[in-house]
């Protein structure tokens, strides 16, 4: 295996920051073993891309590679989903159907949004893990599953497993090899490499000119926080070959959220508050701060969540949880 473009990426992946390098020398160690890996990383980072390139880097790589989004799949239809069904096994399941496990036969199947997988299916999982094989939905005959398992979430299993919503035994089991994808604020020396790839795919692809992008251009983008990571990134860049019309991207070119952010975004250093004489609780002092924060950012948004999520430089899942967790109350408008 070798890395790509002066050493500016590996295979499709984009990224020569040192948090990359390091992801690329573990996908070259894992690869091709048959071990399972739990690919993390938040929204856009790259998750199902990093799978890929596993899957085509092992001795794999000419059977099929299929993904199945566990978080997307409404709950009664994931078991049949996975393992497939026989016809007449449920209402609905007029035909045998087989499932992803045996569509990924002598490949590698990706359980995306692994965490939100329902702890019944957990359990069917653990066993298929264990013991290599699986029955369909409404048939007691067992199917050899010769598949290496990849996962991905952008949960904590952790921290799941604490509120009971993970079983301990699947994520030992999953977690052999754990993959962290850093989000792009964690290597912002990325954003021009990213880009310029982009940039040039859409370019070739439509017969076009690379747009130009001047510095001060490309410091602003340098300094977001991306929260929806190298989509967020791509989708841009896609949005400013459409608009722009004079071949150079000026600042005011880019959307609000990005003009917002250069100097407003900054944490207002010396406008902390004195630490009090006899000390302070730290934790309930920084939970307060950011809570009135997130009140603050949702009734400019009108409750509008992912609007509240950019002001606050938080991905929308991050933001939602944290909603969650403050029991903060407050409806779009
Ligand atoms: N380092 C990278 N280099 C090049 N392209 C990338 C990189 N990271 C992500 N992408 C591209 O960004 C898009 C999003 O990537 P992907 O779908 O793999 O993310 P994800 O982590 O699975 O996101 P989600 O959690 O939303 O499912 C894809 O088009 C992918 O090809
Ligand atoms: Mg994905």
């Amino acid at each position: 295996m070798s890395e790509n473009r002066e050493n500016c990426g590996f295979y499709g992946i984009i990224g020569y920051s040192a948090r990359m390098k390091t992801l690329y020398r573990v996908i070259e160690k894992v690869a091709d073993t048959d071990s399972t890996v739990v690919i993390y990383g938040e929204s856009g980072t790259g998750k199902e891309l990093v799978a890929k390139t596993i899957h085509l880097n092992s001795n794999r790589c000419r059977n099929a590679f299929v993904p199945l989004n566990c978080g997307a799949v409404p709950r009664e239809l994931i078991e049949s989903e996975l393992f497939g069904h026989e016809k007449g096994a449920f209402t609905g399941a007029v035909n045998t159907r087989i499932g992803r496990f045996e569509l990924a036969g002598g490949g590698t199947i990706l359980l995306d949004e692994i965490g939100e997988l329902e702890l019944p299916l957990q359990v069917k999982l653990l066993r298929v893990l264990q013991e290599r094989e699986f029955e369909r939905v409404g048939s007691t005959r067992t199917i050899k599953a010769d598949v290496r398992v990849l996962a991905a979430t952008n949960r904590d299993l952790e921290k799941a497993i604490k509120d009971g919503s993970f079983r301990e035994d699947l994520y030992y089991r999953l977690n052999v090899i754990p993959l962290v994808i850093p989000p792009l604020r964690e290597r912002r020396e990325d954003v021009p490499l990213l880009i310029e790839h982009f940039m040039n795919r859409y370019c070739k692809k439509r017969d076009r000119k690379p747009l130009i992008i001047p510095k001060e251009t490309m410091d602003v983008l340098t300094a977001y926080p991306w929260p929806g990571n190298v989509r967020e990134l791509e989708n841009l860049v896609e949005r400013l070959l459409i608009l722009n019309d004079t071949g150079t991207v000026t600042t005011d070119e880019l959307p609000e959220r990005f003009r917002s952010n250069t100097l407003s975004k900054e944490f207002p250093v010396n406008n902390l508050p004195d630490l009090p004489q006899n000390g302070v609780n730290l934790s309930a002092m920084l939970n307060e701060i950011e809570k009135n924060m997130i009140i603050q950012a949702l009734e400019r948004a009108g409750g509008v969540k992912n609007k509240a999520a950019d002001i606050l430089g938080l991905n929308r899942t991050t933001l939602l949880e944290k909603i969650k967790k403050k029991g903060i109350d407050i409806k779009e408008t």
